[in-house]
C-alpha cells in the first residue's frame, strides 16, 4: 500500500443502491486513494469510472446498462469497472460492457487492480474473501460499518441473498477494532450496517451483547443501527435501546405488507398482529423514539382489501417516514413466478395513496416536535443560507441557524421553531 502509481490516474465513482453500496465505494475510494489515484467531481475527466450498481428493483437494473452506456460515449478512453449487486448477479451482461467486473463479495480486489494500475478482469464470488478484513473510511462526523453481510430470509420478492450471498457476521474483534480506529480520526457516531442485524450471531448474546460492546468505547457518542427484521426484533433489544446512553431511539422496521395473506406469500414470517405488537411495544417503552418502515405496493395477488390493512397499520404505527415501492419482479426470485401480477397503473394508484397518507403524518409528527428540544450532532453547513445541519437521536434532519463557537461533531441542544415537510428547523439552546 501507499506506493505511487505514475502520473495520478484520476477516478470517478457512481454509486446507486442502497447503504451497504454507499459503504462499499467508500471501500473503493479510499484504497484508490492510498493507492495514490486522484478523485475528480465528473466522470468525463476520470481515467477510470466505477460504476456501483443496484439490482433491488428492474428500474435501478436498466439504469445500470443504460448509464455504462452514456459514459462509454462520453469518455471512450475511460476504463470502466462495474461493481455492486448487477455485477454479482449478472456478470456475463457488465463483462461486456465493462473493462472490469467486481462482485459485492470481492471489494478486495480494487487493492490488486489499483497496485498494478491494471483494471481489468472479473472478480466474482459466492464467499467473501476475508469478512473481518478492515476496509479503510473516508474521516466523517457519522461513518457505516458492516457488522454482517448477505442475508438468509430470502423473501420470495428479494434479490439481495442472491446478489449478497449467504449471511456471515463479522467478529466482534474487527468490528471494535475498526469503531475504535474511526473514533479516532474523529468519527462521533456509527451506523451499524447489516441486511438483518438482529441475526447477528458471532456472539453468544447476539446483537444486543454487540450494542453493549459498541457502547462502552470512549469518546463515541452516539450508534445507530439498520435493517431490523421484525420477526427477529425483541424486547432484549428494545430494552438495550431504552438503557444504552449511545444507542438512538430510531428503530427501522420494514412493515412490507399489512396484510397476513400477503406477508406468507412475501416470506416475511410474521404476522400483521405480531408486528404492531412490537412496534407499538417500542412506542410504549421509548415514547420519545422514531419509527421508520419500508412498504411494497402492489405485490402479486394484492387486494384493494389487502392494500387497505397496510393503510390501516400506517396509521396505527404512525411512522415517522416511510420507504414505499411499486413490487417490481426480479430474476431468481420466487415471487417472479407468482400469479396475479398487478397492471403498472394499480401499483401507481396505490402508491400515490399511501405516500399521501404518509406525507400527513410526517408531517403531523414533525409540527409535534415544534416548541420541544433535541439533542443534536453537528454535521456541517446546511445545504442553503447561513445554517448548520445536524441529526436529532430521531434521525430527523435538524437546521439551525450558524453560532461561531459551533463545529462539526458538537452535540448541541437545539429547541424547534418550525416544521419543514422533511425536517426541522430551530435554535441553539445554550
Ligand atoms: N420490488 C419492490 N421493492 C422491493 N424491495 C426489495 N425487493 C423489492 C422488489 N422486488 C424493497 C423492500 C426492501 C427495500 C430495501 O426495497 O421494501 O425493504
Ligand atoms: Fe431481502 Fe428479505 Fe433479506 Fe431484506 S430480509 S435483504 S427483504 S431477503
Amino acid at each position: 500500500m501507499g506506493e505511487k502509481v505514475s502520473d495520478a490516474l484520476r477516478f470517478y465513482i457512481k454509486t446507486y443502491g442502497c447503504q451497504m453500496n454507499v459503504r462499499d465505494s467508500e471501500k473503493v475510494y479510499c484504497i484508490l486513494r492510498e493507492a495514490g489515484y486522484e478523485p475528480v467531481d465528473s466522470p468525463d475527466k476520470a481515467d477510470i469510472v466505477v460504476v456501483n450498481s443496484c439490482a433491488v428493483r428492474e428500474k435501478a437494473e436498466g439504469k445500470i446498462y443504460s448509464e455504462i452506456g452514456r459514459l462509454r460515449r462520453m469518455n471512450p478512453k475511460a476504463r470502466i469497472v462495474s461493481m455492486g449487486c448487477v455485477a454479482q448477479f449478472n456478470h456475463e451482461k457488465l463483462r461486456k460492457l465493462s473493462s472490469a467486473v467486481v462482485g459485492t463479495s470481492k471489494i478486495d480486489s480494487f487493492y490488486k487492480m489499483a497496485h498494478s494500475g491494471r483494471f481489468e478482469g472479473v472478480y466474482v464470488d459466492e464467499r467473501m474473501s476475508d469478512p473481518d478484513h478492515i476496509f479503510p473510511h473516508k474521516p466523517s462526523v457519522s461513518n457505516f460499518v458492516d457488522i454482517m453481510y448477505g442475508c438468509n430470509n430470502f423473501c420470495s420478492y428479494c434479490i439481495v441473498p442472491y446478489t449478497r450471498g449467504r449471511e456471515v457476521s463479522r467478529s466482534p474483534k474487527a468490528i471494535l477494532d475498526e469503531i475504535k480506529r474511526l473514533v479516532d480520526s474523529g468519527t462521533k457516531e456509527v451506523m451499524l450496517l447489516g441486511q438483518n442485524v438482529n441475526s447477528y450471531n458471532a456472539l453468544k448474546g447476539g446483537f444486543v451483547e454487540l450494542l453493549e460492546l459498541v457502547n462502552g468505547i470512549k469518546g463515541l457518542k452516539r450508534i445507530r443501527f439498520t435493517t431490523s427484521h421484525p420477526k427477529d426484533f425483541s424486547i432484549e433489544l428494545i430494552k438495550a435501546m431504552r438503557d444504552l446512553d449511545k444507542v438512538c431511539e430510531h428503530i427501522h422496521l420494514p412493515l412490507q405488507s399489512g396484510s397476513d395473506r400477503i406477508l406468507r406469500l412475501m416470506g416475511r414470517r410474521y404476522t400483521a398482529a405480531e408486528y404492531l405488537e412490537k412496534a407499538m411495544l417500542f412506542r410504549e417503552m421509548i415514547p420519545e423514539g422514531s419509527i421508520t418502515t419500508d412498504i411494497i405496493v402492489g405485490f402479486p395477488g394484492e387486494s384493494d382489501e389487502d392494500f387497505r390493512k397496510t393503510l390501516q397499520i400506517v396509521k396505527t404505527v404512525q411512522y415517522d417516514t416511510s420507504f414505499s415501492f411499486k413490487y417490481s419482479p426480479r430474476p431468481l426470485t420466487r415471487a417472479a413466478k407468482m400469479e396475479g401480477h398487478l397492471p403498472e397503473d394499480v401499483k401507481l394508484e396505490r402508491l400515490n395513496e399511501l405516500q399521501e397518507l404518509q406525507a400527513s403524518i410526517t408531517q403531523k409528527r414533525l409540527k409535534e416536535a415544534v416548541g420541544k428540544s433535541f439533542e443534536v450532532l453537528v454535521e456541517g453547513p446546511a445545504l442553503k443560507g447561513e445554517m448548520m445541519s445536524g441529526r436529532n437521536r430521531q434521525n430527523v434532519v435538524v437546521n439551525f441557524r450558524f453560532k461561531d463557537n459551533i463545529k462539526e461533531g458538537d452535540l448541541v441542544e437545539v429547541r424547534i421553531t418550525k416544521a419543514l415537510k422533511h425536517s426541522l428547523v430551530g435554535e441553539v439552546s445554550c
